[in-house]
């Protein structure tokens, strides 16, 4: 059976100060659609499974959220993590639970904070990679085709079709977030995908390669398991999970694990995690320009982003290529090619 374990305890730093540790990205309405990123991304997975077998790992503290916006997934789905261990804990966590019940869940693995436009092609796509991973132990990536030399995602290097599948490649290597130099050769070279940060595999091979790349959160969650689906289990988690390793799925497991393989996939895939990939979406004037606002005036200015809330009137003039953001008591003033560092900046 087909399960969708959504990811959602980041605080999404680099979209600061839209993006806050007390409401991060995945809970807000991003694009003005009246649906947040993580209510799209489950909406997207509509008919490839059931909401009874939606999951969501986030923060307990935005246990609350995830209820409200979400009604439809069982609230006994939705897991909370005592604190941020990164993405690695938090699969593991999810994929432990559900195998206890279901020991031959399929299962996808998926972000909450990426746009895609195309939800029919997507849904195919994803149907295919789980009928490839129902009855073998591999992991298949969704490999995006890049555009930009960009150093927030993770890059994909696919070596040969499959004979039985020629939409699915085998991978040489998985490199996670490189630097300016790497990733412009990765585009060069044009065997590149972005990673998706989606991950298709079922729940055995998730256990096992944990196992031999992440033991040390493999045997935390060994000793959590049979306290899962009892009373026990919230005072197990608090105690245990704690101890578990911060790092993401990408650095333990996916730069090292081999079985793994890349499905391209054209469905309109946007990462939401900076100011300049929601420039990249907006619709802009003819000098370049995306605004969110209800009062936002340029004058001699292109290339830029800017966000502020409503009643705020921004006024800005001879800026080129520049995020301008306003929320609450906080104004952020940056260059769109430095986006990476508000990361920094927000602590
Ligand atoms: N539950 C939980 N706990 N979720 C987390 C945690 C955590 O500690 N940390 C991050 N997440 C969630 C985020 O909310 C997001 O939905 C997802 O996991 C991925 O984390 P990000 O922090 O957004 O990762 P990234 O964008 O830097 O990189 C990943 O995604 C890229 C594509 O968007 C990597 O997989 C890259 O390789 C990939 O290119
Ligand atoms: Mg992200």
């Amino acid at each position: 059976d087909n399960h969708v374990v959504i990811m959602a305890g980041g605080i999404g730093s680099r979209f600061w100060p839209m993006s806050t540790p007390e409401c991060p990205k995945q809970f807000i309405d991003v694009m003005g659609c009246g649906r947040s990123l993580i209510q799209l991304t489950a909406d997207r997975f509509d008919g490839v499974c059931p909401r009874e077998n939606m999951w969501v790992v986030t923060s307990e503290k935005y246990i609350d959220i995830v209820r409200e916006q979400l009604p439809e997934i069982p609230e006994s789905n939705i897991l909370a993590e005592p604190c941020a261990r990164n993405t690695a804990p938090c699969i593991a966590f999810a994929c432990w639970k559900i195998k206890k019940k279901h020991p031959h869940a399929n299962i996808v693995v998926t972000p909450s904070d990426a746009l895609v436009i195309d939800t029919g092609e997507f849904r195919r796509v994803m149907e295919k990679a789980l009928r490839f991973t129902d009855d073998s132990s591999a992991i298949v990536t969704i490999g995006i085709r890049p555009t930009r030399p960009e150093t927030g995602y993770g890059y994909i290097a696919a070596a040969n079709q499959l004979q039985t599948d020629k939409e699915i490649y085998t991978v040489d290597a998985f490199k996670e977030k490189p630097d300016k130099e790497t990733a412009e050769k990765y585009l060069a070279e044009g065997n590149f995908f972005w990673n998706a940060g989606i991950f298709v595999w079922n729940v055995r091979t998730i256990t096992s390669v944990m196992r031999v790349y992440a033991p040390g959160i493999a045997q935390i969650f060994d000793r959590i398991f049979p306290d899962f689906y009892t009373e026990k289990e919230n005072e197990t988690i608090k105690k245990l999970f704690p101890t578990c390793e911060s790092i993401s799925i990408d650095y333990a497991v996916m730069e090292k694990a081999e079985a793994i393989y890349v499905l391209p996939a054209s469905f309109g895939w946007s990462d939401l995690g900076t100011w300049g990939a929601l420039r990249g979406l907006l619709p802009q004037d003819k000098s370049g320009n995306a605004t969110v606002g209800t009062d936002i005036r340029l004058y001699d200015s292109k290339n830029c982003i800017v966000h502020a809330s409503e009643e705020k009137r921004v006024v800005v003039q001879g800026l080129d290529g520049y995020i301008i953001a306003e929320k609450d008591n906080t104004l952020l003033i940056c260059k769109l090619e430095e986006e990476q560092r508000i990361k920094e900046f927000s602590k």
